[in-house]
């Protein structure tokens, strides 16, 4: 059975996405906003991060406190635009490891090309954070996943900022198996598979291409 994204409702993340659409908004500040935007979902995406108990002493006394659980996550990032919201995840999750998956979408035909994949050789046994700001068709998030599992990942969130309904039901039916976290869902992918309203070209937009 296919299970709903997460839809992380917050009044920071929203106010954020907002100016993330506005097309006045320039690169600098467009990435700053994806930066906060992704550790606000990262927040709600890693509510089971798996802890462990660590001995230390506190200037008082001496006491067992909850440390994160060693081997950490691994953020995954769909380049280009994925890599604003890996470094923000960098930020807040040190200890990760990182797999860098190289996709764009092909103009015309929307179909995902494959050019690059580098992720940790114990891949398979780690916990995964997918981060990509967009979900469109899904032909991205779907053909990066599979690569994913090819390789033996079982556990895998994706965490996208913007989606539209069709990437989400695409998704779902090709690997219900992988909770989605949205920012927003919205309305419809336009005749070139840009969402709509949406914020435009996300990698463009980051890096002023
Ligand atoms: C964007 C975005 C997603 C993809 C979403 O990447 O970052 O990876 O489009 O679209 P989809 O759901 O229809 O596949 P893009 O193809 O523009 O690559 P780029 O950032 O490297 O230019
Ligand atoms: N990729 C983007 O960056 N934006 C869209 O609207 C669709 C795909």
């Amino acid at each position: 059975m296919p299970s709903s994204p997460t839809a992380v409702a917050h009044p920071l993340l929203q106010h954020k996405i907002s100016l993330l659409r506005d097309k006045q908004t320039p690169p600098v500040i467009f990435r700053l906003l994806v930066r906060e935007i992704a550790q606000l979902m990262l927040f709600e995406a890693t509510r089971d991060l798996a802890l462990t108990e660590r001995e230390l002493e506190t200037p008082l006394v001496k006491m067992t406190a909850p440390v994160l659980a060693e081997p950490g996550p691994v953020l995954a990032t769909i380049m280009r635009a994925g890599n604003v919201m890996l470094d923000a995840a960098l930020e807040i999750i040190p200890t990760a490891s990182v797999c860098h998956i190289g996709i764009y979408r092909d103009h015309d035909t929307l179909e995902a090309v494959e050019y690059y994949f580098n992720g940790p050789a114990d891949i398979a046994e780690r916990s995964l954070l997918i981060v990509d700001p967009m979900l469109a068709t899904a032909n991205s998030s779907v053909d990066a996943i599979s690569q994913l599992k090819a390789r033996g990942v079982t556990d895998m969130r994706l965490i996208c900022i913007l989606a539209a309904p069709e990437g989400l039901s695409a998704l779902s039916a090709a690997h219900p198996d992988v909770p989605v976290f949205v920012g927003a869902i919205d309305t419809h992918l336009n005749e070139k598979g840009y969402i709509v309203p949406g914020l435009g070209d996300a990698g463009d937009r980051s890096y002023a291409t």
